[in-house]
């Protein structure tokens, strides 16, 4: 057996727990603040701490979240009574991870293209994110479609960042959440997202094969496969399930742990039934969950407000978003749930 695998597989499964999924609540300070800005509320450390907390002492979170993935100022947060949010994961059940790379930078030499930083150091951060109880992390590599784009090496770079970034998560006994987003930006149809995102998952699991990583100890976390957002063309939750299916049936192989995807920037609602709408057909080789940010947590960023007398709401907002797409990941989402 490789380095740490029995540790790494127990978390790996404890995240892919039936009818769970995962809650991404690790926005960058930037993307928090704009988040905020766009609702009204004001952007100080002390706001993200609040809504932090409002987020993890939501009553009922752990009957449909498995882990949490915060952002390295949350690891060391505390809620107002001074208990720090990773106990009050702990305590619940909620397994607590962390994200580690540094963002996505332009890509020198490849107009258009990024490539994500962090593996300087990454070695002694993970001990330290280790230390503060930390079990998964997670890094996001960030591809985009255009008639030219994502470049070959631009797909390259960011698959061999994400194996070496796994390869040292699973050396300090973490389990890595291997992120490979195509964005939605742009007007391309179904079928090309489809073979972007199979070209994509084939090379980032070449990597992933040459860097020895443990995969029944790593989770993907993957786009689904829809047509661009200014196409002129909408697909049927079908066609987007069968899509999303099929590109990972060829390129994901069967000891994955699980797939947990990002949402994107589709509605919440819609997010939800697209996961639903894949658990419709054949049974797949692994677990298939949620990891969203935007999708679980809009309705209770809205309705919060930054007003303390609306943290209750908000919080009944996010476990509601929790149990619908907790009902997807096993294909048990009606729409009736919504009401
Ligand atoms: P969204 O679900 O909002 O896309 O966020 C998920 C995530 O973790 C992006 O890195």
């Amino acid at each position: 057996m490789p380095l740490n695998a029995d540790t790494l597989i127990d978390t790996a499964r404890a995240l892919m727990a039936p009818g769970k999924g995962i809650l991404a609540m690790d926005e960058s300070l930037g993307t928090c603040n704009r988040r905020f800005a766009q609702v009204g509320i004001g952007q100080s450390e002390e706001n993200r701490r609040r809504y932090r907390e409002l987020l993890v002492t939501a009553p009922g979170l752990a009957s449909h979240i498995s882990g949490a993935i915060l952002f390295e100022e949350t690891l060391y947060q505390r809620t107002a009574d001074g208990v720090p949010f990773v106990e009050v994961l702990q305590a619940a059940g909620i397994v607590v991870g962390i994200k580690v790379d540094a963002g996505a930078q332009p890509l020198a030499a490849f107009p258009g293209e990024r490539i994500t930083e962090g593996l300087d150091g990454l070695r002694e951060r993970l001990k330290a994110y280790a230390g503060q109880g930390a079990r998964f992390a997670k890094w996001r590599a960030v591809l985009n479609i255009t008639e030219q784009l994502p470049s070959r090496f631009a797909i390259q770079a960011n698959a061999q960042a994400l194996a070496r970034y796994a390869a040292l998560c699973q050396e300090a006994r973490v389990v890595p959440i291997v992120e490979p987003e195509i964005l939605m930006d742009g007007d391309h149809s179904l079928a090309r997202c489809q073979a972007v995102t199979t070209e994509v998952l084939a090379q980032v699991f070449e990597q992933l094969h040459q860097h020895r990583i443990l995969l029944e100890g790593m989770i993907l976390k993957p786009n689904m496969v829809l047509p661009g957002q200014d196409s002129p063309v909408t697909a049927t939750l079908e066609a987007v399930a069968q899509a999303t299916v099929e590109s990972f049936l060829r390129t994901v192989p069967a000891a994955v742990a699980g797939i947990a995807f990002l949402s994107g920037g589709q509605s919440s609602p819609l997010a939800t039934a697209h996961l639903n709408a894949m658990h419709q057909g054949a049974p797949l080789p692994w677990p298939l969950t949620f990891s969203y940010g935007r999708a679980l947590q809009d309705e209770a960023l809205h309705v919060w407000a930054g007003d303390d007398a609306h943290v209750e709401r908000a919080q009944q907002a996010l476990v509601q978003r929790a149990r619908c797409n907790g009902a997807a990941a096993q294909g048990q989402y009606h729409p009736s749930m919504e009401n």
